[in-house]
């Protein structure tokens, strides 16, 4: 499966207000009107020259609705839908009204094992002009390595491997190993993780810890940040630096619950001379502190 990273993500929540507030008016990303087939009840957010990145739908349930995971083009995309339900996956094939609605040529839907919703597609709508973040800021990573990463809490690390690995095709970029619990990071372009997953039992879990979104300069961050404090966010780690991206980054909490993060300078990883590594720390360089890595540590010694 020739993954291209995260190429947009869902949520649903019940405050589509508060979601909107808090990605335009704090972290810096862009209104969109939508693909020609958007929902109204929708939020669409854009990032870069995509239509959008991510949507933000009106619902009962605060909940990542679903991660979309990009494909080349038609052959990887059908060779992919194959390869799940090869696998044993159930795998429900895209109708207009969804590929409408997400604006691609094409999208199927799948569950991973831990109940976590997931869509293959290719083909997403683009804008023919230049995007400007509102906030002045010279916008996000996106280019050849997808929106971002998601974050997990799984059951099992071994059993997401098992999964994200040898079904879904992501390449291990390095662990984290507390005793018999630990994280995993994984990588389908060269950003560092597209996704990764962690089975410690931190409040919030089971399902997505976070998302991170990444800015092109370290002043957005900065000036994100501010705007964070400013509108009396949740900040629940402060400015910091993982030990493995190294992405400089600060966590706040969204109204469904889980956490963003918004980083900057995030290590891509060069497939000629990497080697896997494995960490055993706290996972920091310095900062984060906050109820995230709190709860991180506090789980470990549980
Ligand atoms: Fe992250």
């Amino acid at each position: 499966m020739e993954l291209r990273g995260l190429g947009y993500i869902g949520i649903a929540t019940r405050d589509v207000a508060a979601w909107r507030s808090l990605m335009v008016d704090v972290l810096g990303v862009g209104d969109s009107p939508g693909p020609p087939g958007a929902n109204g009840d929708t939020l669409y957010l854009k990032m870069d020259d995509r239509c959008w990145r991510i949507a933000v739908h009106a619902g009962e349930d605060e909940q990542c609705a679903y991660a979309g995971w990009e494909l080349p083009g038609e052959e990887e995309f059908d060779h992919a839908v194959a390869h799940l339900q090869r696998s044993g996956i159930k795998v429900r094939p895209g109708t207009d009204a969804l590929r409408a609605a997400r604006g691609v040529l094409d999208v199927a839907q799948f569950d991973d094992p831990f109940g976590n919703h997931h869509e293959l597609f290719y083909g997403p709508m683009v804008d023919e002009f230049v995007f400007v973040p509102p906030s002045g800021g010279s916008g996000f990573v996106t280019d050849g390595v997808g929106l971002g990463h998601a974050l997990y809490v799984v059951p099992s690390c071994n059993d997401a491997l098992d999964f994200f690995g040898r079904v879904m095709g992501f390449r291990v970029t390095d662990k984290f190993s507390w005793g018999p619990n630990g994280a995993v990071f994984m990588r389908s372009t060269p950003r560092h993780h597209s996704l990764a997953y962690i089975d410690l039992p931190i409040p919030g879990g089971p399902g997505l810890n976070h998302f991170m979104i990444e800015a092109k300069s370290l002043e957005d961050v900065g000036r994100a940040y501010d705007r964070a404090m400013d509108a009396r966010v949740n900040i629940v780690n402060s400015l910091g630096q993982h030990s493995n991206d190294p992405m400089l980054s600060f966590y706040v909490q969204t109204p469904s619950g889980f956490n963003v993060e918004l980083g900057w300078k995030g290590l891509m990883v060069d497939d000629s001379n990497w080697t896997v590594r494995t960490y055993t720390g706290r996972g920091e360089m310095w900062g984060h502190r906050g109820v995230f890595m709190d709860d991180i540590a506090d789980a470990k010694v549980g």
